[in-house]
This record gives C-alpha cells, structure tokens and sequence, in this order.
C-alpha cells in the first residue's frame, strides 16, 4: 500500500501526466491529442435538439459551471460553437458495439459531440462537462475522443432500509452515478429494519413495517441502541415514479430490491401470517441475519406477486432483484408446512425449498416479460432457469452462474463493498468492518480468469454497494462512495489499469476540485499517514508514510493535532515511553489528510525477542509474533491487525529480554465476540526461566478470572528478576452447544504481552 515516490519523479510524472492523460474518469478508450485550444466565451453557440432530455441535461449544467456572463472569458472575439448531435450509423473505433457509443471532436472552431444514440450522446456530454469543469480559463485542447463502455452493467447500490435517505438524497446519488457514467441504480428497498416502498394492496407494510422502536449505534459487540424510535420512512408510489423518471433522464436503469425469502422481518410485522410461527414480530433494532423468514404458503406466494406487481408498474427494469441472501433455515426446519411442501415436491432439504421459493418466483416474474437477478445464494438447490446472480459472496457464484450460461453481475465483498473502511480504522469513522481501499477496488477485474471467452460474455458487469448499517447520513454516504465510485467506474468501462495506479490517482485528486465545487463530503484517505512499528536494538521505532510526497508529513509527540508547522518527519520515530504519535499529510502548509493517533504503551517486552511455539492462522498474523510486544495494545472492542488470532490453538509464547529483568507484573489481552467464534482463554500460566530450558510456573488462573476480566488481564506475578518469560494461554477448545460455531474450534485472540 505504501507507494514512496520522490518529489522529484512526482514533478516528473505530474509534467507527462499533463502532456498526456486528460482529466476524466473514467478515461476514454481512444483519445487523440491535437493541436490548439477551443476557447469557450460569449460568442459560444450551442446546436441541438433543444426539446431532447440530453440538450437540456447539458445546458443546465453549464450554466451550473459559468453561471454568470461570459464576458469576462472573452480574449479575442472569435465565433465557436458546441454542437450536440445523434448518428444512428456511428461507427466508432473501438470493439465494442454499444448504445453509449459516442465521439467527441474538439477543435479551434468547434466542439462536437456526436451520440450513436441518445445514451452515447449523454455519455459524451458527460466526458465534454468534465472537460469544462477541470480547465483553466475555458480553453478545452482540441482532440477526438471515440469511447464504449466494456460492461452493460455498471452499478451502484444503495440500502434505503437500516438508514432512510430522502428523494432529493437518492437524486443526488443517482447524479453522481450520471456523472461517472454508471448506468445502474440498485435500490435496496426492503429489509429486516424497514419496508420503504408503498404498496396499495398492502397499506400496512409502510404503516407498521416502515418504523422501528430504536437503532443500534456504535460498534456491533457493543450492542447499545440509541432509544429513539426511527421512521415511519417510506418513499410513495408518486415518488418512485419521480426518481425513476430523473433516473432515466439520465440514462439510468433503477434496479429494485425486494427481499425474499429472508430480510423479510418488516413485512412479517405487518403480515405475520406469512411466516412460519405466530409472531408477533417487530422490525429489526440491531443488524444481522433472522431465523423469521417468509414461509413458501400459497398465501405468501399471492402476496409476494401482489407486491411485486406493484414494483414492476413502477420499475420498467428488465432485471427484479429479489434478493434470496442470507435465508436461513431454522424456521423451516421447523415448520409442518414446509417439510410437507419439501416431500410433496421432492426436494432435498430446505436448500431445496429456497430453490422452489425462487423458481416460483422466477416463473411469475417471467411471467409478465421480466427477469429475475438475486444474490449468490439463489444458486442454491439449483439456479433459476432465466436467473442472473449477483456475486457477492466472493466471485464463485459468478463462476457457477456464467459457467452455466446464466448472466451474473461480479460485486465481491473484497473488491466492491463500500460499507468497509477504506483507510486505517483508527482514522476512519465507524464502519462495517473490512478493507477496502481505493487501490483494491481499482485493481479488480470483473472477469474471473476462471472462465473462457465465450463463458466471459455471461458476466454483465460490475456493481459496488452501499450498506447502510453504519452510515447514519448523506454526508457520510458521499464519503463512503467517493473516491471509491470514481475507481467502480473505470473497472466498469474498462479502462482501468491497475499497474497505473498512480497516475488515476492523480486524476482522483483532480476530480476531488470537482467534488469540492458540489459541496461533496469525499474521503481524504488517499493522504492518509500510515504507520508501521519496526524494532529497533532497544526496543521499537515507528516508522510513517504516505503515497504522496514524504515531505509533507508532520507529527507531534505531545498529544496536540499537528499543524504546518510541527516538525517534519525524517526517520522512524524511538519509542522510549508510553507516548501518542500523531501525524498528518500537509501540502502548501494545508491539511490534506485526516490526523493518525497511535498511542504506544510500552514495557519491560517492548520490541524485546518474543517466539510461538504455534503460529498465528494466516489471515490474522499481521505482523507476526511481533505484534504481541510491539507496544501497540490491541483494542478489546474491535479486531483488527493489533490482535493475533488462533483458531482452536494455544498461545506459547516465550520472550528474551535480553539480560535478567525484574518485574512484578505480567499482562495480556484477549477479545471476545462469540458470533465470529471469538472466545476468552480457558486458562493462562506464567513461568520464567534463565537458560530458556528450565521454567518455572509463577502464576496460573483460571477460567472464571479470564471471563471477569473484561479482556484486559492484569496478574501480580510477585517480584521477579529474570531472563526469559513463557505465558502459555490456552484456547477454549471446541466451542459449546447453543452458540454460533458450535462444534467448530474456537478462536483465540491474544494482544500485547506486557511486564513491568
Ligand atoms: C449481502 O451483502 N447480504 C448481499
Ligand atoms: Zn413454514
């Protein structure tokens, strides 16, 4: 992640990148430089179809860029105009034969966009409008551009339900969506935590299943909830068709969501009869997954086609999402009905009850001209014979679904999850979980090297979602999409190129003079300064950097944020005490990033020689045995790279001081989160040992101490004076009966292991 680049070769590569890149996102498949400038000024004259939605489109937002008299851009009078064209037989100089095919030619005269249709000519307003925005005193360089986009499907999700986002909001997203030339708007409309779309036939589903009595806030282990009721928030029918209608102004398909046959908890509210038990039910306060799932009665099916004819007089999409994720089968296992449908059709299981619930489905969706998208686990039990899968869960569901002639659309948590951080967490607000930086999602290929040309064709494109469990508002929707929407765009029209990574961040940070113009709340992670403690003879340094210029980092050591003037970073910083290190990425003396705070709490093992009998489990090894003396304690609320995890492992660990060492007091951590199989120790000892062959047992505790301990576990080991220290802790082996996991090996995770 960390890219050093010296001042020189970033001059370097700012001067071709001038000379040769335009800024735009996504970059044109084919541009052609030439020589001379096209001067917009009061004489510029605009030609088009002046009733068209696209004349219109670029018109308004011109006058959005030179909202006042052009007269002051006036250097020689010289008439020019911008000419807005259609040519149904445009051929283009590219692969790809697509309705957004367009041409734009620039020149001293003239600026021409010419659309092979309506959407072509849309997209090449849009590549000319960014042309506008980003140059200096109206001059536009002449050139031709020829561009297509390589996926038909390039996507933007946005959950509506566990935050509600108003009309003149979601408008704003599909802008921005409008503005990177994306083209499809998923819109995630029902779920456990709220129904946000009115349906006639059924007034209750917004009447009771559109509010909940409270909300979680703050990190999921906590479970605390905020107490105030939320909604009722729905969007009417009159207000769909508005947002539909902008959307498709814009050259935007609107893809709903209705969740089926879980996420269902805010219809079964409303309707409890179309669940397995009784109910009563209430919509949900906390996120996650429910057992109260829809149950596949004829009475559910009649009120689900009731439903999504309703959405599909509203929706002229051909693809209905019907979501399928996440169902589990608990209810169904239990439930009379549901077994006797299970033997009635000779299904294998519940899997195969699923399969049923969407073939249903699928038959009736079909049934009126439409198809059915869902996520990965409509796969189960058998796909659907017209189905798409959204792949979401990794990138096999899009394997299976294109290996077997089905269309999928590639949106793999990894790559395209918005919801995840995509800075150090410690410098982020609250979110999901997960890593997702900039970089990541730019490197992605929505094509699994898996599959052959031909089996190629069936992957439709790229789609990024928002998941709004932690993102309480707008602003922070615009800053978990940007500057991330700006990389799903260029994977989605294909010219991404993750070994340049640098220069696309070099037209982000231009496009960022854009988004400040529209008052966009974007992330500044890209300037973060990341951190990376290294041991040093007596202990540990900590070593900063950032992907820009090095020579713009600054840190105080005295808890106050740095300034332009705190000192400047040079080489690794000595921890010598428990201290806070902030730092800060400064350009031109402003403050370009968000402030890093690492507190270190150091002692007597700081940086000192530390040995694992067993090795840490790969994807939480981070820094190795390292971590446990690095000085950095591990967060007993959150995991993260501060933790080592060990899955149905003990921790043996046996640190050197080097020479003999008194101490009195020996402590460690471990972190508790019994839904991801996360459990305290069993039991911890202590032992010492000058020759590191013979130990002696100092100190040992039990189950009950560990579990009263909060995590934090503190020992008074008496006094000590010696070389070496063993702590042996132990994992809490098979995890037990009634707990997620159960009969799996649980998960130990230790941090930090301290003498003083
Ligand atoms: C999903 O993230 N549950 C599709
Ligand atoms: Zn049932």
């Amino acid at each position: 992640m960390k890219r050093f680049l010296l001042v020189f070769s970033l001059l370097i590569s700012a001067f071709f990148c001038t000379q040769t890149k335009l800024n735009l996102i996504p970059y044109p498949q084919k541009v052609e430089l030439k020589i001379g400038n096209f001067e917009i000024n009061k004489n510029t004259l605009f030609v088009g179809d002046k009733k068209s939605n696209e004349y219109k489109y670029f018109i308004d937002n011109f006058k959005k860029i030179y909202p006042n008299d052009l007269s002051k851009n006036i250097n020689k009078i010289k008439p020019n105009f911008i000419s807005l064209l259609l040519n149904k037989d445009l051929k283009i100089d590219t692969k790809r034969e697509f309705n957004s095919n367009y041409i734009l030619n620039i020149s001293d005269e003239m600026i021409v966009v010419i659309g092979k249709n309506s959407e072509g000519l849309f997209q090449g307003i849009q590549t000319l409008l960014q042309l506008i925005k980003t140059s200096k005193d109206g001059k536009i360089p002449a050139l031709e551009i020829q561009d297509s986009p390589k996926f038909a499907w390039r996507g933007m999700h946005l959950d509506v339900c566990r935050h509600f986002f108003t009309v003149d909001e979601v408008k704003q997203y599909i802008d921005y969506l409008a503005m990177y030339k994306l083209n499809t708007f998923h819109w995630h409309l029902t779920d456990d935590q709220g129904w946000r779309i009115e349906i006639k036939k059924y007034p209750k589903l917004t009447e009771v299943g559109a509010k909940r009595k409270e909300s979680m806030i703050g990190a999921y282990v906590d479970n605390i909830f905020d107490g105030k009721p939320y909604g009722p928030y729905f969007y009417t029918q009159e207000q769909i068709k508005e947002v539909v209608k902008y959307a498709q102004d814009r050259h935007i398909t609107v893809v709903p969501e209705i969740e089926m046959p879980g996420h269902a908890l805010a219809a079964l509210t409303a309707y409890p009869e179309l669940a397995c038990t009784k109910g009563p039910f209430e919509p949900a306060t906390k996120w996650g997954v429910f057992d109260d799932v829809f149950c596949p009665k004829d009475e559910t099916f009649t009120f689900l086609e009731n439903v999504l004819d309703e959405v599909m007089a509203l929706f002229p999409s051909q693809y209905i999402h019907i979501g399928g994720d996440e169902c589990p089968k608990t209810r169904w296992k239990e439930c009379a009905h549901c077994q006797e449908l299970i033997k009635k059709n000779n299904l294998k299981d519940e899997h195969g009850l699923q399969s049923y619930f969407i073939h249903r489905i699928e038959k009736y969706v079909n049934s009126k001209g439409r198809k059915i998208i869902g996520w990965d686990e409509i796969l189960e039990g058998g796909l659907a014979p017209n189905a798409a899968v959204m792949s979401w869960t990794g990138v096999n569901g899009g394997i299976e679904a294109a290996k077997s002639k089905h269309f999928a659309v590639m949106t793999p948590g990894s790559y395209c999850y918005f919801d995840h951080y995509q800075g150090d967490p410690a410098t982020e607000p609250n979110a999901f979980g997960g890593f997702t930086p900039l970089d990541k999602v730019y490197s992605y290929n929505p094509i699994p090297s898996e599959l052959n040309a031909e089996q190629a064709k069936y992957i439709l494109g790229v789609q990024a979602n928002l998941w709004t469990e932690y993102i309480l508002d707008f602003k922070q929707v615009q800053y978990m999409i940007f500057p991330r929407l700006f990389a799903l765009s260029e994977v989605g029209w294909g010219t991404s190129d993750p070994k340049n990574y640098k220069e696309f961040e070099e037209r982000v940070i231009n496009q960022f003079k854009v988004l400040d113009k529209m008052n966009v709340n974007y992330a500044k992670s890209i300037y973060n300064v990341s951190g990376k403690v290294i041991p040093n003879n007596n202990g540990v340094s900590y070593e900063l950097s950032t992907s820009q210029n090095p020579n713009g980092i600054r840190y105080t050591l005295d808890e106050t944020e740095p300034n332009a003037d705190s000192q400047t970073y040079q080489n690794p910083i000595p921890v010598s005490k428990s201290m806070t290190i902030k730092s800060a990425y400064f350009e031109n003396g402003q403050l370009k990033s968000a402030v890093s705070s690492q507190q270190f709490t150091t002692s007597k093992t700081t940086g000192k020689t530390i040995t694992l009998e067993q090795q840490p489990s790969e994807n939480y090894s981070f820094g190795g045995a390292f971590t446990l003396v690095d000085g950095i304690v591990g967060n007993v609320k959150q995991l993260g790279k501060t933790w080592l995890g060990f899955q149905g492992k003990d921790v043996i660990a046996t640190i050197d001081f080097g020479t003999k060492t008194q101490f009195s007091e020996v402590y460690f951590n471990t972190l508790e989160n019994k839904g991801s199989w996360i459990h305290r120790a069993k039991s911890a000892q202590i032992f010492v040992s000058d020759d590191n062959t013979d130990f002696k047992m100092i100190k040992e505790i039990g189950k009950d101490e560990i579990q009263n301990s909060n995590g934090k576990i503190k020992l008074n080991v008496g006094s000590q004076n010696s070389k070496y220290i063993k702590i042996k802790i132990e994992n809490a082996g098979i995890i037990p009966a009634g707990n997620p996991g159960a009969d799996s090996k649980a998960w130990l995770f230790v941090d930090e292991i301290g003498a003083n």
